[in-house]
Parts: structure tokens; sequence; C-alpha cells
């Protein structure tokens, strides 16, 4: 469909809480679903959700095959997620860079639970229900923050991990976002 402008931080609308879904498989549903892959696919996104293209809904899409983006990271299977629950397990925090599309050209230190149960629904409206670790369960918290209006500089914990890609990492190829 089409490559949407994403909403960057500053932005009120990245703030609010997004609306739950109430209908499966419309025309409308799959459209922002599609807008939403090649917005993702334009930026080398690990993820993305419908409020950084301006739509305050709990759908969400996310997946790692290769990522220039993360180099290291795990892979991650391609899922769209709408009206999602999280339940963290156990309460070990791990630290990770992330980045994110709405705070371009920056990675900061965030601290995520380690493991998680999430449900939710794909965009047909089937049940998704996955337990889940490390780089997956890293992206679906990331994910599911903006739904509910929290970008990741908010939950870092130790500013001084919080800065620009290409100084944090200057030997690195990491695109800049
Ligand atoms: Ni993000």
């Amino acid at each position: 469909m089409a490559v949407r402008q994403v909403l960057r931080l500053g932005e009120p609308l990245l703030l609010e809480k997004a609306l739950t879904i109430t209908q499966f498989d419309t025309p409308e549903l799959h459209a922002l679903i599609e807008d939403l892959q090649d917005t993702m696919q334009a930026m080398n996104g690990a993820g993305i959700a419908a409020p950084q293209i301006g739509v305050s809904l709990q759908v969400a899409i996310f997946g790692v095959d290769k990522n220039p983006r993360y180099p290291d990271a795990e892979q991650v299977p391609y899922t769209v997620l709408i009206n999602p629950t999280l339940r963290p397990i156990g309460d070990e925090i791990e630290d990770g860079w992330e980045g994110c599309l709405s705070v371009p050209g920056m990675r900061g230190v965030v601290p995520r639970y380690a493991r998680l149960h999430y449900t939710g629904f794909d965009q047909y409206g089937n049940a998704i229900d996955r337990l889940v670790s490390g780089f997956h369960a890293r992206v679906v918290q990331h994910e599911c923050d903006h739904l509910n209006g929290i970008l990741y500089p908010m939950r870092i914990a130790d500013l001084s991990q919080f800065g620009f890609t290409d100084v944090l990492f200057p030997d690195q190829d990491i695109q800049d976002d």
C-alpha cells in the first residue's frame, strides 16, 4: 500500500493509550497492516506499532530475520499482534540495547523482563498465545509499550547509556534510522 511517515518522539499521539480493535478481518485493518509492513520494511525496523504512523489502535507488527539494525539479534518470527496482554514470567530483568523508528539515530540500554507470556490476536481474529524469552520478549515489550503511550527512553534506568548510534558504535555499520 504505502510507506507512511513515522511520528517522532515529542508527538502527543505517541503518548496516548491506543484503542482496542473490536472487528477483525476488515479491509481497513488489512490496509493498516499493509502500511505498517511497508513502513517497517522501508526503514529496516524490527517492529512498528500503529500509533507510530498516527493510528491510535492496538495493532503492532514485528519480526526479525537478518536485520542490519540488529546484527547480533536472534531471529523473531514475523507476527501481527492485536489487543495484546503481557505477563512476565518470573522477575528476571535483562539489559539490552534498543532503538526505535520514532527516535531516529539513537540507541539506549533498556531493562526488560527476560521471560514473558503474551496473548493477543492476529488480523483474522486467531488467538496468539506464546511463551518467549530473550530478544523476542524484548521486542514484544517495546511494541506493546507503544500501545500504552510509552517510548523506550522513558524506560532507561541509566541515561549514561543513551546516545547517538554513530557515536556509541563508531566501528559498526549500523544503519542510521
Ligand atoms: Ni519503537
